[in-house]
């Protein structure tokens, strides 16, 4: 398995090009499984994730085409509406398949997720909505079975859960009569989605608030869509440059997707500036503490939230850090504390004292974000080196981090066991 190799202390400067949104691209491709031609995606990212499904979708007979940044789906040979144990286990986002499979074939058998490193992480919610819209379901040996002819309906979500918002947005796009959906996610990977299903010729209007109504139509075609910029990968390289003192700007991203974000890190006293798509963050005398609470969107996203947290680990004062959004999302504070942090927790609370510096150690990744968070820490710690093993998290939503952290005037490589 591979490690990552940081000796951290050197401050980040330059320039860095964001990558398409993982979380766009998955149900993107997921959505595409609804159209009856062929659908072209740009901006793709090339990432694990983004094969797992294309594996996923590949094995139902959808004919993938993957070059370079862009990517073509033809549907015309689907034919297995089924998503085996296999491959979902691996990436809960295959759940997505679900919606579009049954809006499609009128049935669909998916495997159930179970739960992560992060939480339970239930699905009740896509559940309860799909049914809602008509659809008879029940659990059959790990799998969910779900058949019937989606009938529009009214349906409020108990929480703005953004998978089942996708879900059963794109499973309306086919129901009969028109779906309006209440206390929905208003992510901007929603409002991505809900563009390229209009596309396809579906009628979404409302996508960004928190009622999206659907009038469902009988057929989709296939479309051409422009991947957004992934908020979550700008948001982590702008945190690896306040923690490392450094001055970075972030090509291709949407500040307006980032707002409590950019709100946190300018009271930290880090210096952002915003210019069309560029985002600079510089923070060349260090940073004050600050508390943070993850919300559901427009609040602070929970994918930055263990970031930040490496970030805090050396300003100067006190942090609280609340996760409101995963029961189990401190995985990092461990490993942050192995390296020299001073954090404890309370309960979805986690108490940052900044303590003068961190050093290097040899810790492990545990999830994806927990993974960067890590990654940002071996960046700061300027005493040793640190070797980050389970790398494999970290690849999962971030294309050569490693290459392109180098190329910021890091000292980090990958190293191949
Ligand atoms: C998506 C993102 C993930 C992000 C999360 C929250 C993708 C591929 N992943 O995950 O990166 O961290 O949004 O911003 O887009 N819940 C239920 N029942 C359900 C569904 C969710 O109780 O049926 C709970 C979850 O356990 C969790 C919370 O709702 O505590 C938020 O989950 P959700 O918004 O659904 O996250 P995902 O769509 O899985």
């Amino acid at each position: 398995m591979d490690k990552i190799l940081i000796r951290g202390g050197t401050p980040l400067k330059g320039a860095v090009h964001v990558r398409g949104a993982k979380n766009a691209a998955l149900p993107l491709m997921a959505a595409s499984i609804m159209a009856e031609a062929p659908c072209t995606l740009h901006n793709m990212p090339c990432l694990h994730d983004v094969f797992t499904m294309d594996k996923l979708l590949s094995n139902m007979g959808m004919e993938i085409e993957f070059t370079g940044r862009y990517m073509t789906l033809t549907p015309a040979g689907l034919t297995s509406p089924e998503a085996p144990y296999e491959l979902v286990r691996k990436m809960r986002a295959s759940f997505f398949v679900l919606g579009p499979l049954l809006a499609r074939f009128g049935r669909a058998r998916v495997s159930l997720p179970g739960g992560c490193a992060i939480g339970t992480r239930p699905v009740d919610i896509h559940l309860k909505g799909l049914e809602a819209l008509g659809a008879r379901i029940c659990i059959e040996s790990g799998y969910v079975v779900a058949e019937g002819a989606l009938q529009g309906a009214n349906y409020a979500l108990d929480f703005p859960s953004v998978g089942a918002t996708e879900n059963l947005l794109m499973a309306a796009c086919r129901a009969k009569g028109v779906t309006r959906l209440t206390n929905v996610a208003r992510e901007p990977e929603i409002e991505d989605i809900a563009h390229f299903l209009n596309g396809m010729g579906a009628q979404i209007s409302g996508a960004g608030t928190d009622m999206i109504t659907i009038v469902g139509v009988d057929s989709l075609g296939g479309a051409e869509h422009v991947v957004m910029p992934d908020r979550i990968e700008a948001g982590t390289f702008l945190c690896a440059a306040v923690a490392t003192r450094g001055d970075v700007t972030v090509f291709n991203a949407n500040a307006d997707h980032l707002p409590a974000f950019l709100d946190k890190l300018r009271e930290t006293g880090a210096e952002i500036d915003v210019h069309g798509s560029r985002i600079r963050a510089a923070a060349p005398n260090g940073i004050k503490a600050v508390d943070i609470a993850t919300r559901p969107y427009p609040g602070f996203a929970t994918d930055l939230q263990a970031q930040v947290m490496a970030m805090l680990c050396c300003a100067e004062g006190v942090s609280h850090i609340k996760e409101t959004v995963f029961e189990n999302r401190f995985m990092q504070a461990a490993e942050l504390i192995r390296m020299g942090a001073d954090i404890s927790l309370d309960g979805n609370t986690a108490i940052v004292r900044g303590v003068p510096r961190l050093s290097g150690a040899p810790i492990m990744a545990s999830d994806l974000r927990a993974s960067a968070s890590l990654v940002i820490a071996g960046l700061m710690a300027d005493q040793g080196a640190t070797a980050i093993a389970r790398v494999y998290h970290i690849d999962r939503g971030y294309e050569r981090i490693e290459e392109r952290l180098a190329a910021l005037g890091a000292s980090i490589e990958r190293v191949r066991e």
